[in-house]
């Protein structure tokens, strides 16, 4: 089968052209994002594969399936960017590869605790600079601090495992509480006042819904513990960004994490070190020293890429041949 790619790079060329050796589908790769111009590059398309930051809407959508497109093929685990309803109506399925390897972001998070409470991007650049003193570089124990895990699922729940490895205690907080992260040892479920107000750091899992938009605003800024750290690499729209900044601003919020960030779209995954970025929000969270920022990378590594590429073909394949869709989309 035909799959049209948007917002493809490099490494999507190299993972998917490895994960279809068997030459089965046919590949096209084309590096614009898709929008309602660039959706007339699938036309000869029945399924077209999308990343995070492509959305299918709206008259995108419509043109995609007039054009004869009747899957969409995600590319990744959440599907906020695409109207599933308005999908539905035109006959396209949506797939998903709802699990890759959640250790990616897992330890991802972890990365961003530990670069941001050791100061690591500091220290890289001081002593690159020949600069060896330690003023400014103090950090705190990691063992037996508090860790507000917000969305106890796959990723939430390696990320638990990781931050009890270090000799934290984790406190969860679900709309759906689990039984393997009721079974970890040392962690219990707590309502999101209580996380709040008990972590020293507190690391968003759970998916972009309308019940968690915003769900880190002044409100719940405010029931956080005084200087706490907040790491999110989920989906960027969970924080109400100038919140986040008042939080920052009033020392409320000690340290901020971030591999996503509500308007991404406009920088995210391209080199934008040639221009001037319009965006004063961003520029503002940057100048922050207690500000770390990764450019949605979380999902980036061997291992993740080998298993989105296989999940995304056999998706393909289930669709092409007429089997139910293991990893559909369905509307709830
Ligand atoms: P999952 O579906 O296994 O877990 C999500 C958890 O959130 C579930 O336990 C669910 O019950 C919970 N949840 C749902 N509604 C909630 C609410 N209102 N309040 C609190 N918890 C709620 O998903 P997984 O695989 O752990 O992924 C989590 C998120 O990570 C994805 O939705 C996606 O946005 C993000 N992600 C980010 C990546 C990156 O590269 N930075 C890559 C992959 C996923």
């Amino acid at each position: 089968m035909r799959i049209a790619f948007f917002s493809a790079k490099s490494y999507d060329r190299q993972f998917f052209e490895l994960a279809n050796e068997d030459r089965r589908h046919q590949l096209v790769f084309f590096e614009d994002p898709l929008n309602a111009d660039t959706a007339i590059l699938a036309h000869d398309c029945p399924a077209v594969c999308i990343f995070v930051n492509d959305r299918a809407e709206g008259e995108t959508l419509e043109i995609l399936a007039r054009q004869g497109t009747r899957l969409l093929a995600l590319r990744c685990a959440g599907f906020n960017h695409v109207d599933l309803k308005q999908a539905q109506a035109l006959g396209v399925k949506v797939a998903r590869v709802p699990a890759y390897s959640p250790y990616a972001v897992a330890e991802h998070a972890a990365g961003l605790v530990l670069a941001l409470n050791r100061k690591l991007y500091r220290a890289y650049n001081r002593v690159r600079d020949d600069n060896f003193s330690l003023d400014g570089l103090l950090g705190f124990d990691l063992y037996g601090a508090t860790v507000g895990v917000v969305g106890t699922g796959k990723i939430g729940l390696a990320f638990a495992r990781i931050m009890q490895g270090f000799g934290c205690r984790v406190l969860g907080y679900d709309a759906f509480p689990n039984d393997a992260f009721k079974a970890l040892p040392q962690a219990s479920y707590v309502s999101l006042e209580d996380l709040l107000a008990q972590s020293d750091i507190i690391s968003l899992h759970c998916p972009l819904l309308p019940e968690t938009h915003y769900l880190i605003n002044a409100e719940t800024i405010a029931q956080m513990k005084p200087g706490a750290m907040l790491i999110n690499t989920s989906r960027g729209r969970l924080i109400d960004t100038s919140a986040a900044i008042a939080g920052i601003k009033s020392g409320q919020i000690g340290y901020l994490g971030i591999d996503v960030y509500e308007q991404e779209d406009e920088l995210f995954f391209e080199d934008h070190s040639d221009s001037i970025i319009q965006d004063d929000t961003f520029q503002l969270l940057q100048s922050f020293p207690n500000v770390f920022i990764t450019a949605h990378q979380g999902f980036f590594t061997r291992n993740a890429l080998t298993e989105i590429a296989a999940a995304t073909l056999a998706n393909a394949t289930e669709f092409e041949k007429g089997q139910p869709l293991t990893r559909e989309v369905i509307l709830s």
